[in-house]
């Protein structure tokens, strides 16, 4: 398994992270604020948080793996190794939306423990509802 590394505030976003995210959300959101981690598991996949240590909260932004590397554990392990230091620094309650129809992301996040919270209608653009996802670290 490749090694996962945190990025913290005040990192650059590599190239290919910003690469990843046009092709897999059709755009990338520029540079990490200061509130932001980044964890990367080579170049192959990255999972991008905000963090309030200060309120023990903190969202999953995106994560992503490549098409050629999935189903092959990266995003798992990108979940736990980010969970993990999150814990370390004090956070408690992790949150996050993705798209209804997003079953291979759902299934990745319920069996990883987060629990589907309800829907947010027409959260996205084109109309498709969020649901909304828990974990209690
Ligand atoms: C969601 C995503 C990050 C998963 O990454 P991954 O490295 O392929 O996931 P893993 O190999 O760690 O999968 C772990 C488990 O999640 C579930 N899972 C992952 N992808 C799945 C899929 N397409 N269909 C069904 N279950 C899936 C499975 O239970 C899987 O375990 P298994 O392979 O032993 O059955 C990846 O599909 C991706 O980058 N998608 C595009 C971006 C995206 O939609 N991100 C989420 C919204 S921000």
């Amino acid at each position: 398994m490749t090694r996962i590394l945190p990025l913290g505030p005040g990192s650059e976003l590599p190239a290919w992270v910003e690469n990843l995210e046009k092709v897999c959300f059709h755009q990338a959101w520029g540079p990490m604020s200061e509130h932001e981690l980044l964890w990367v598991s080579g170049e192959q996949g990255f999972a991008r948080w905000s963090a309030y240590p200060s309120l023990g909260e903190a969202e999953l932004l995106r994560i992503a793996v490549d098409s050629t590397s999935r189903r092959e554990g990266i995003g798992r392990a990108l979940l736990r190794a980010s969970v993990r230091g999150l814990r370390e620094l004090g956070i408690q309650e992790a949150h996050l939306e993705v798209r209804v129809s997003n079953a291979g992301a759902r299934t990745l996040y319920e069996g990883e423990g987060w629990q589907f919270q309800g829907l947010r209608r027409s959260y996205y653009r084109d109309g498709e509802d969020a649901a909304l996802y828990l974990l209690k670290l």
